[in-house]
């Protein structure tokens, strides 16, 4: 998992360059992926590496297990439903004699029998018990009869179980109820019950936290850790009279115990287990009433709140809050709403009812040095997690497997959400950029997946946190939001509301979504092709989307399987012959058409699609449908005509489109590339964030291919050209740069215009770089460069100056207190144009008193990315390859050896690099390469496939950039 924002989006934009290009395809998901479980909200926590979970554990236990125990079996039986819980824990937050950090607890749970049963069957992990009349639990029934009696109990390790062996059945239809006293351990692992560090001053301060999603509550207490075993839970929290306990729901009284405090919390609304959490910690908080009289509290690290980090978040909650009671027509379940940010935190957020957890950079703002790119985060994630309280929490999906339901309908409407509290961002538009074409570079490989998956294949642990990929999360935002749009947005809230109404305490599985749905647009008489569940079911059963292929001379219409490589193979069956039923929106001349629908056939003819010589065609409207569109020729001439006399005709979102949907078909080999460049013609006239954005990240492949050689002079000199005009209309609207632009995309888009005109070599741009960074370094304590401004600006001062500069710049690093500023300082050192800079801050990558171990790969990849460190890496990584670097990066963990291979191959392109590759593939092939083998190969791959991508389009890019950059 990266750091954070910044990483985050290079790496989104890197996957989908590398999509574009149709060459890495398999790199191009994993780094998605990675990124994506950075990005998004929440995530399982940690990797599948339970003990009794591993491939080799499990291969070993299939010779010995039978299959037949239901304690064998990764799914727990029906025969006993929990009704409710009390527990009580106590967290020791100094070590005890054995160095070890833990917890100690208690717990009863109350369950009915639904199915005569003599074994009782619970979840439990790491949990050592106190035994007590001989076993490791008591049990009693409820009417007062006498309940059986304990045979033996047992923990079964591979299927974490506790298992309680009978001596007689429990009764049909009675309440028993089963205490335990156990000890678990307060690790620092990120998940169930945890600790997470952080210094005060000298001060080293402990706070107990957790992280139950998705399968580790059952390391916290024993219980029936499913989403579908919904019970009620007492929590006690026993602590140090100094600390604040937290939970779900609000205290109902504390008990002083001379230095120990209790706190009792009231007990839950009916609720699943991964939903939990209970945090005991030293923070403070900021506090205010939502209009609905609910509680918002926003806590973090004390320096923090007194810096007013929090106070953006809490501006920001009651109205996300009173946004979502609106539009589920519900209001919000629980009395109070605590959000927290912890300083260890593995996902980005994790949405526990009424007491959400968040990394620091997801919730804390800092008016001073934090950027807008970092407020946009914050709200975002934020509505996200603020979004399930409802969806997802009130009512939960029954298994994991419909996980892509939950995500997805949270990603879309976070962007709902957080425009209702900034409404003048335009947020909504940027679900486009972030989710539809970032999933769409995934799900063109051959190598994807459907969204759903049938619930028996989703069984362990290992198996559900596969799930938490970029399918998952932004396909799964993607379908709704068109899901959304063709019902339009007023029958699905109905539909929505109903399902919230008729389910909530309980759980559900996606088709009863798409009842409540239907059912809304039968009481609207709305009229669909289909009924919503058969549209639906081709989006979410079958993997990938269709490119629409329009002929405006005859008004034919076509859908095609979009594969980014037409070579690739589709082992996958699917049961509708990758053949979707498509909303289809369009715009003749500047004039929105009737919506036509393309029925699940392949081919089709409308007059809507048919246009006079002087007309031109644009189908999918805001991208609101999950599809690529391609067209005749004299088509795309003609839209290209458009945007270069009148381009406010066509949409802002469409514009973007246009540039991302040719590269995409250029790619693919559907049209020449000269086609897809002929598409950013109109770029010298545009001032708008999206259009550029997806000009940008399709031309970043060209840089990489050609930034070595004749092609990279003609291509900066047309980026130069296009980028002028942009230059100058943010230089004349921020006052010469004293002032920021108003919007959030125009603000992306001045950062956007200041580094590509830089870059480009416009010597204004390079003077301003230099003169901010040279004001800052004659005044070191008050940094006069905007946030929003520092990453490009260093990187540029950085390239373009020497010693000096750099010496400035690494001393700044050494002394930043706030991670976000050492990250920005970390990458532009990067940037110097000096080959014995370079070498030099690569040798510091090995000494983790200078750069810390986890910060190492993202170091050494950036110095890469710089094409005059390029070589120095490669060099570096053949000499330390197979020995003591990788065997460094691999301890730096989550950037590993397989990032630096992907970071460091990605220029190459030409057979001698092959070779290069090749024989280090054979050098090491004894030692090994770790979790990187893959990645090698990959790199391999994807360097065979360069090769053939600029073998056959460098001379006609090299003549399209000559003739287009007079
Ligand atoms: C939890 O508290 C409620 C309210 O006091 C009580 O009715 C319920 O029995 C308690 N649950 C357990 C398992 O003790
Ligand atoms: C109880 O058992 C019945 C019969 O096997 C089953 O259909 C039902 O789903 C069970 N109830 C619950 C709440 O699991
Ligand atoms: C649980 O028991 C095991 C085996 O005796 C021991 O190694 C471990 O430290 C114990 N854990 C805790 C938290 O006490
Ligand atoms: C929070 O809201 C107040 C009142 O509207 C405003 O003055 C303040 O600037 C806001 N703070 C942040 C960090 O947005
Ligand atoms: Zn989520």
């Amino acid at each position: 998992m990266a750091k954070g924002f910044y990483i985050s989006k290079t790496l989104g934009i890197l996957a989908i360059l590398l999509g574009v290009a149709a060459v890495s395809t398999i790199i191009a998901l994993s780094v998605v992926y990675a990124q994506e479980k950075n990005r998004n909200a929440e995530n399982s926590a940690t990797a599948p590496t339970v003990p009794g979970t591993s491939a080799t554990t499990s291969t070993i236990a299939t010779t010995t297990v039978d299959e037949d125990k239901p304690w064998n079996q990764y799914r727990l039986p029906r025969s006993l439903i929990p009704d409710s819980y009390k527990v009580t824990l106590r967290p020791f937050l100094t070590p005890n004699d054995q160095g070890l950090y833990i917890f100690t607890g208690s717990s009863t749970v109350r369950f009915t029998c639904n199915q005569t049963t003599d074994v009782i069957i619970i979840h439990s992990k790491k949990l050592n018990y106190t035994e007590k009349q001989g076993h490791r639990v008591v049990l009693r029934a409820l009417d007062g009869s006498q309940a059986p009696s304990i045979l033996k109990t047992e923990l079964v390790e591979r299927t974490e179980y506790l298992v309680v062996h009978l001596q007689s059945f429990l009764v049909e239809g009675a309440q028993y109820e089963m205490d335990s006293e156990f000890q678990g351990e307060l690790a620092d692992d990120l998940a169930g019950f945890y600790r997470s560090e952080y210094m005060e001053g000298d001060v080293k301060k402990v706070v107990a936290t957790t992280q139950m999603q998705a399968a580790d509550a059952r390391k916290s207490f024993p219980c029936f850790d499913e989403p579908a075993m919904k019970a009620t839970f007492n929590i006690t929290l026993i602590h140090l009279k100094d600390y604040v306990a937290l939970s779900n729901m609000p205290p109902s009284g504390k008990q002083e115990d001379s230095d120990w405090r209790v706190t009792e919390f009231r007990p839950t609304p009916k609720m699943s287990t991964y939903l939990l959490a209970y945090i005991v910690s030293e923070f403070k908080s900021l506090e205010s009433m939502s209009p609905n009289n609910v509680q918002i509290r926003i806590w973090a690290r004390p320096s923090a709140i007194d810096k007013g980090h929090g106070l953006y978040a809490l501006n920001v909650t009651g109205p996300i809050l009173s946004f979502f009671a609106d539009h589920y027509a519900t209001p919000y379940p629980l009395e109070k709403s605590d959000q927290i940010a912890l300083p260890d935190f593995n996902a980005g957020a994790m949405e526990n009812w009424g007491l959400v957890t968040y990394r620091e950079n997801a919730l804390l703002f800092d008016p001073v040095s934090s950027s807008i790119g970092n407020k946009e985060r914050v709200v975002t994630v934020v509505a996200h997690e603020l979004a399930h309280q409802w969806f997802g929490n009130l009512v939960t999906l029954e298994w994991w497997n419909d996980l892509w339901l939950n995500e997805g309908f949270a990603s879309y409407v976070e962007y709902l959400g957080a425009d209702h509290a900034e409404p003048n961002w335009n947020l909504k538009d940027l679900i486009v950029l972030n989710d539809v074409y970032r999933v769409m570079a995934v799900d063109a490989l051959a190598s994807s997946h459907p969204l759903s998956s049938p619930a028996n294949e989703v069984n362990t642990p290992a198996q559900i946190s596969e799930l938490f990929d970029t399918i998952t999360y932004s396909k799964g935002a993607s379908v709704i939001r068109m899901l959304s749009s063709f019902l339009t947005e007023d029958v699905f809230k109905q539909g929505l509301a109903s399902y919230l109404h008729a389910f909530e305490y309980s759980n559900t599985i996606y088709l009863d979504l798409w009842e409540h749905l239907q059912k809304a647009v039968d009481n609207n008489a709305f009229k669909l092709p289909a009924p919503v569940r058969t549209i639906m079911d081709r989006w979410i059963l079958q993997m990938g989307f269709p490119v629409i292929t329009v002929n405006t001379a005859t008004g034919d219409i076509s859908q095609e399987h979009f594969l980014l490589d037409k070579e690739s193979i589709v082992t996958r069956p699917s049961e509708f012959n990758y053949l979707w039923i498509v909303p289809i929106s369009s715009i003749k001349n500047g004039e929105q058409q009737d919506n036509y629908w393309l029925n699940g056939s392949q081919k089709s003819q409308s007059d809507l699609f048919k246009a006079s010589p002087n007309e031109w065609v644009l189908l999918n409207i805001n991208v609101t449908g999950y599809y690529q569109v391609n067209y005749d020729n004299e088509n795309w001439k003609k839209i290209q005509n458009q945007l270069q006399t009148n381009r406010s005709v066509i949409p802002v979102i469409n514009r973007a489109q246009i540039i991302y949907d040719s590269f995409n078909l250029a790619s693919a080999q559907r049209i020449p590339v000269t086609l897809a460049l002929n598409n950013t013609l109109f770029l010298s006239g545009e001032t708008e964030y999206m259009p550029w954005e997806a000009a940008l990240s399709s031309l970043n492949y060209f840089k990489l291919m050609f930034d070595r050689s004749e092609v990279y002079g003609p291509m900066r000199k047309y980026l130069r050209k296009q980028v002028i005009p942009l230059f100058s209309h943010f230089q004349s609207l921020t006052g010469n740069w004293t002032n920021r632009p108003e919007t959030l995309t125009e603000q992306y888009n001045e950062v956007n215009a200041i580094s590509t005109a830089c870059s480009s070599g416009i010597q204004e741009c390079k003077d301003l770089a230099s003169r901010l960074f040279r004001e800052w370094m004659a005044n070191p304590s008050t940094n006069p460069i905007h946030p929003n401004l520092r990453s490009t600006v260093y990187c540029n001062a950085i390239a373009q100056g020497g010693e000096d500069e750099w010496e400035f710049a690494w001393e700044q690093f050494r002394n930043a207190t706030l991670v976000n500023e050492a990250d920005k300082l970390l990458s532009a050192l990067a940037c110097s144009n000096q080959v014995w800079i370079l070498n030099r801050y690569l040798s510091y990558t090995l000494n983790s008193e200078y750069i810390r171990r986890q910060d190492a790969t993202s170091t050494i990849v950036s110095i890469a990315s710089n094409v005059v460190g390029q070589s120095l890496v490669w060099d570096f990584v053949r000499i330390c390859g197979g020995g003591v670097g990788v065997s460094r990066v691999e301890a730096g963990g989550s950037f590993s050896f397989s990032n630096l291979i992907q970071g460091v191959t990605r220029r190459f392109s030409t057979e001698f690099e092959l070779q290069q590759l090749e024989q280090f593939k054979a050098d090491n092939m004894e030692i090994g390469f770790g979790s990187g083998t893959r990645a090698l190969e990959q790199a391999l791959e994807k360097t065979k496939a360069n090769i053939k991508w600029v073998k056959e389009n460098k001379e006609e890019v090299l003549r399209w950039f000559e003739q287009n950059s007079q």
